[in-house]
């Protein structure tokens, strides 16, 4: 039997990573695999770049064609990002039947449905357990192991620059800026680090999860996501002192026969596991109506830990060629668009922080405005005492279950005073209703 062939579309942070273990467990691939596993073409923007010691130079090439198209190439592994000019290249590959990996999770939360529908048609395989959790093997086990059960929730932390960006803020004192371009240098950011600390890409991997958990489809866009610029150190501080830390968190519930997704920075309980996830670790919490709940966590990003992930799919799908049953991955995907809960009815406790003059009345006519919505006070600080020097004061609390339309209504309406100094800051706590 001939080598199964690997076309490498980018040969960057994963893109190494890759050659690094095909070249290091060669012996091991060819067994699983039952042939030899090797790289071919790889196409990359600039040749003259440094790369990995481990990959033949002169494998390297700036033509799209020369991977996709050429007859020998098995399997084509998309480690570019972006949408364009990638979509094309992957569609194109599952045209010509060519077996697919991809750790592209803006690709798929974005064209999922139809590449899936394409590579089903084609019979070939499009395998993307990189996409979400770096190393952690969560595609698999939501798509193969929890087969048999039904998923209701999925919380995680599924992006590490962000987990890492926060872990040193707060533990380390770096500022955002700092804690950012040590992610960047380290490789674990993506090439616009704006997908990471906007939620986006949070957003990314929450729609590849729901499309996995919950056996729909549904667009990025219409998940309501927000990222972590916001918070500052005196929200840590405060967070701590109700006995919480913030975590970025995507998180999706079956509620009825909708989905509740969201991409949001989260206050949760300090002794819970997942307020023990810090640097770049993801961690992915799932709850099975007949499992219950089930915890995997590990490496979420960098080079060799989201090979792994890149690789374990390259073995699958090129052993799936050599015993001639390709396909069946792609086939057990459902993609049919799922409807979802608007975030106005989503129901949970929240932290709010109000920066204000302490003047009489202040305090009577936040709650009050709260209070008018329904809306009922937990647990309460004010920090600093009077404003002498006219500065303001943070007043900051913990409500009960609120639905979230009516503390939208109720802020709107306290920001509207003069005596609010800047718009009020409002967080979710996890899993509190
Ligand atoms: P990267 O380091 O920026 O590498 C991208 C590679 O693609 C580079 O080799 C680049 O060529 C090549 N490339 C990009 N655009 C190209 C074009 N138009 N034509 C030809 N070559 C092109 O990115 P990465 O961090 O490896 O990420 C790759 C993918 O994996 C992304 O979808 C990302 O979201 C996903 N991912 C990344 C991580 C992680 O930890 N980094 C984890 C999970 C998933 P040059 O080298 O010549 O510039
Ligand atoms: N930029 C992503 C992260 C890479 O930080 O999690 C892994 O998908």
């Amino acid at each position: 039997m001939r080598s199964v062939r690997i076309g490498l579309l980018g040969c960057g942070t994963v893109g190494g990573g890759v050659v690094r273990l095909i070249a290091e467990n060669a012996a091991a691939n060819a067994a699983r695999v039952g042939a030899p596993v090797e790289i071919g073409p790889v196409l990359v923007r600039d040749p003259g770049k440094e790369r990995v010691p481990e990959l033949d130079r002169a494998r390297l090439t700036t033509r799209p064609e020369d991977v996709i198209d050429a007859p020998d190439v098995d399997v084509v592994v998309e480690v570019m990002g972006g949408l364009s000019p990638t979509r094309g290249y992957v569609e194109r590959a599952i045209e010509l039947g060519r077996q697919v990996v991809t750790a592209n999770k803006m690709l798929l939360a974005m064209h999922g449905p139809a590449l899936v529908a394409a590579a089903s048609a084609r019979g070939v395989d499009l395998a993307f357990e990189a996409s979400v959790g770096g190393g952690i093997p969560i595609v698999r086990v939501l798509r193969d192991s929890f087969a048999s059960d039904v998923i209701e929730e999925v919380v995680g932390i599924v992006n590490g620059t962000s987990n890492y960006v926060l872990t040193r803020m707060l533990k380390d004192g770096l500022t955002f800026e700092a804690a950012l371009a040590d992610a960047q240098a380290k490789g674990y950011a993506e090439a616009d680090p704006t997908l990471d600390v906007d939620g986006f890409d949070a957003a990314h991997k929450l729609s590849v999860l729901a499309m996995l958990a919950f056996g729909g489809y549904v667009h990025p866009d219409a998940i309501p996501t927000s990222g972590l610029r916001a918070i500052e150190r005196a929200d840590h501080e405060y967070a701590a002192r109700f006995g919480y830390v913030i975590k970025s968190l995507a998180i999706g519930r079956v509620v009825g026969d909708r989905v509740d997704l969201r991409v949001h920075p989260t206050l949760v309980r300090r002794e819970s596991t997942l307020a023990s996830v810090v640097g770049v670790s993801h961690a992915v919490l799932l709850q099975g109506r007949a499992l219950g709940p089930c915890l995997l966590t590990g490496r979420g990003a960098g080079d060799l830990p989201t090979a792994v992930s890149v690789v374990a799919d390259v073995l699958d799908v090129a052993r799936a060629k050599v015993s001639g049953q390709t396909g069946l991955l792609t086939k057990s995907l459902r993609t049919g668009q799922k409807p979802t809960l608007p975030i106005g009815d989503v129901v949970g406790r929240a932290y709010l922080r109000f920066s204000v003059y302490d003047r009489p009345g202040v305090l009577a006519r936040i709650t009050g405005a709260l209070g008018d919505a329904r809306v009922s006070i937990g647990e309460l600080v004010q920090d600093g005492g009077g404003d002498a020097d006219g500065s303001p004061v943070d007043v900051v609390m913990l409500t009960h279950a609120a639905r979230e339309a009516d503390l939208t209504r109720a802020l709107a309406a306290i920001e509207a005073g003069a005596d609010v100094a800047r718009p009020p800051k409002m967080l979710r706590v996890l899993g509190e209703r």
